[in-house]
């Protein structure tokens, strides 16, 4: 079994470690939560182990149905091995309800279904703040290759198809998501970060009440018990 070796990296929910494979990392989960660029700090207890199964659970479903992904082994509840990727600096963000910076963006009231799927660069560049970004824009920037964007695009839309229909079935709406994906050393774009109630706006599909970060974000309270209701969902505990 891999063990973590060095801490190569801490951000603001998750620190990278090496192992004694060189393609392959250890990610460990932490419970610090932040949002607005890091503007609002707090803790969501047991978050890191929920976003970690939940995450795992999603990427090995994912790979079953043809998404590669970095997903290698569940080490513990907040560790996991992963492949080794240079991430291509990009958040791509997949809508299905208006919520959020588009609502605030296009003046669209929460919950309006778009009538075709929107996907959205943004460059991850926290100094900057995470600014939105298009096509040209990333070729121009050579974030990525136009082979390697069009494959990304493929990937984010049919991971929402994947995703949208298995979580109905939940009874969770898949309003939006966030995505990033990576670069294998030999070459390969595989899907790499989280998937989790941090990355994801999670509605209930009959009530509506929000099954994720932004009850955080917003301090609507009932955070932790939002996170187990999503692990008791989609895992049955
Ligand atoms: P937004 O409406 O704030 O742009 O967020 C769109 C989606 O992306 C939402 O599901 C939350 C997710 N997201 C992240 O995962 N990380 C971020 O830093 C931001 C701003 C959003």
């Amino acid at each position: 079994m891999l063990t973590k070796k060095e801490q190569l990296y801490e951000g603001k929910a998750k620190k990278v470690f090496s192992t004694e494979d060189p393609e392959k990392y250890i990610v460990s989960y932490k419970d610090d939560a932040t949002a607005f660029n890091g503007l609002k700090k707090g803790t969501i207890l047991g978050k890191g182990a929920i976003n970690n199964r939940v995450s795992n659970f999603l990427m090995r479903m994912l790979e079953t149905k043809g998404i590669p992904t970095h997903y290698v082994e569940e080490l513990n509840p907040r560790e996991t091995v992963v492949r080794k990727v240079s991430i291509v600096p990009l958040e791509v963000i997949v809508r299905n309800i208006a919520a959020g910076s588009l609502s605030k963006r296009l003046g669209l009231p929460e919950g309006v279904k778009m009538k075709k799927t929107v996907l959205e660069y943004c460059y991850k560049n926290d100094e900057l703040g995470d600014p939105m970004v298009n096509e040209y824009h990333i070729l121009a920037m050579e974030f990525c290759t136009k082979e390697e964007l069009d494959l990304i695009a493929e990937y984010s839309l049919k991971i929402n198809e994947i995703l949208s229909a298995y979580l109905k079935q939940c009874n969770i709406e898949l309003i939006d998501f966030k995505l990033e994906f990576g670069k294998t050393s030999d070459g390969q774009i595989i899907l790499a970060d989280e998937i989790s109630p941090e990355t994801c706006r999670f509605w209930d599909s009959n009530t509506n009440e929000k099954l994720d970060k932004d009850r955080f974000r917003r301090d609507l309270g009932g955070v932790e018990d939002a996170y187990k209701e999503i692990l008791r969902r989609l895992l049955g505990e």
